[in-house]
């Protein structure tokens, strides 16, 4: 059985989107491949208790524990490496990786971004699509890097912009294709390895 490990930092809708589809017969059957563990930096995040109620285990890896970003990566990295993981997906993990950690998992480490890459790297990316009035947006999984949102393009999903849209409305609709994409691009890597 291969691991998945996902790491998150808030509400984890797309890990819970993930897990389900991990945990569907024909993904079991045919991928052979399972969500080991949910890492979460934060102990509130709301993620860790949808992990366990799917009966996942779950760690927390409280960065503000570390002295260094360097010190925090390691930490992180020892708890995924236990899992021996295939892939390790950030899902909404909000702490800047430093090169050894992002070297070290290179050619297994995934992210999505909520935004068409590369356009609207970093934050607040609904708000500022609809501020450039672009008439679609949407969601990028790609391959992490050092730099920031940046990294070979694996999937996106596009979702158009409507009348009266806020960043909210916008975003809740680009989530709603994000639960879709990233399980299939999982899957589609599992697959060819
Ligand atoms: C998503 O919009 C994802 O694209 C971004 O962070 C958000 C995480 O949401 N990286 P959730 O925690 O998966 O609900």
């Amino acid at each position: 059985m291969r691991n998945i490990v996902i790491l998150i930092s808030g509400s984890g809708s797309n890990m819970a989107a993930i897990v389900s589809a991990s945990q569907r017969e024909r993904w079991d059957a045919r991928l052979d491949a399972g969500v080991a563990s949910v890492i979460s930096n934060r102990a509130q995040a709301g993620g860790l208790a949808l992990a366990q109620a799917q009966g996942i285990a779950t760690q927390v890896v409280d960065h503000k524990a570390y002295a260094t970003r360097e010190d925090f990566d390691a930490a992180l990295r020892a708890s995924i490496d236990a899992c021996s993981p295939s892939l390790v997906v950030l899902a909404g993990f909000m702490r800047i990786l430093t090169p050894g950690f992002v070297s070290h998992y290179e050619g297994r480490l995934l992210n999505i971004h909520p935004s068409l890459l590369p356009a609207f790297t970093g934050l607040h990316t609904h708000a500022r699509a609809l501020q450039a009035g672009c008439r679609v947006a949407g969601a990028t999984v790609h391959r992490v890097t050092c730099e920031l949102d940046h990294g070979e393009i694996l999937a996106q999903a596009v979702v158009p912009i409507l009348p009266g849209d806020t960043p909210q409305t916008l975003a809740a609709r680009v989530l709603t294709q994000e639960h879709l994409v990233y399980p299939q691009v999982i899957a589609r890597l599992l697959q060819k390895q």
